[in-house]
């Protein structure tokens, strides 16, 4: 793959969507050619998926088939969107990607971590991004960011109690000791220039 695949994680609330577009800006403006997606969705089959994974009424959905739905998502939305642009050389900055399962599933909703990546190693032919960086922002201030936001969508999983959410937590704090060559942890608390700044500062280390 010529291109490189960077993907941002990290609590709900905890700013990547902005800090994505703040380095997306950077890193045109010195020439690049950067293609910036989101899981779940960014192409039309996996966004449907989208909807019926947080769909505020589907209170029903089994555990494991919100799994199955996310990992089918990442699985379309890899080979008919991410590897294609990797070909041409671009640099992909994805909104989410295969730690978001590992954490929101497998530690979140206790379906076990392994478990979890058996399904979504099959569903990504074990194809992991160059760089990780994760947005360390605490549960209790992403959430509260998330609803003091009046226009921001709540989803089905933001409407989680706290403790979710910090699990989730000590999900993601585990997975950087899992990978700590791929997953690089920025402070997200900061203004989000200072923020972006430092998500760049990363990425330069693998251009
Ligand atoms: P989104 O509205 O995109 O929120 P954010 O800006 O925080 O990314 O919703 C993504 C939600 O889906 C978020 O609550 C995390 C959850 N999620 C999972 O539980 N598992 C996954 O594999 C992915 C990609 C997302």
């Amino acid at each position: 793959m010529k291109g490189k695949f960077i993907s941002f994680e990290g609590p709900d609330g905890s700013g990547k969507t902005s800090i994505i577009k703040i380095v997306e800006k950077f890193l045109k403006d010195k020439g690049y050619d950067v293609l910036v997606t989101r899981e779940p969705g960014g192409i039309s089959i996996s966004e449907k998926i989208r909807d019926i994974i947080h769909d505020v009424n589907h209170t029903e959905m089994d555990p494991r088939t919100e799994a199955l739905l996310y990992a089918a998502s990442r699985s379309q939305h890899l080979n008919q969107k991410i590897k294609p642009a990797l070909l041409e050389g671009k640099i992909v900055l994805c909104d989410r990607y295969v730690d978001s399962s590992l954490a929101y599933q497998g530690i979140g909703r206790h379906l076990g971590l392994e478990n979890v990546l058996a399904i979504n190693m099959f569903a990504i032919d074990s194809f992991f991004p160059d760089l990780t960086i994760f947005v360390d922002v605490r549960p209790e201030i992403g959430l509260k960011r998330v609803f003091s936001t009046e226009e921001r969508e709540k989803n089905r999983l933001d409407l989680e109690p706290l403790n979710f959410h910090e699990e989730i937590y000590q999900g993601y704090l585990e997975l950087i000791k899992r990978y700590p060559n791929r997953i690089k942890k920025i402070n997200g608390e900061q203004d989000k220039e200072s923020v972006a700044s430092d998500a760049i500062e990363l990425i330069e280390t693998i251009l």
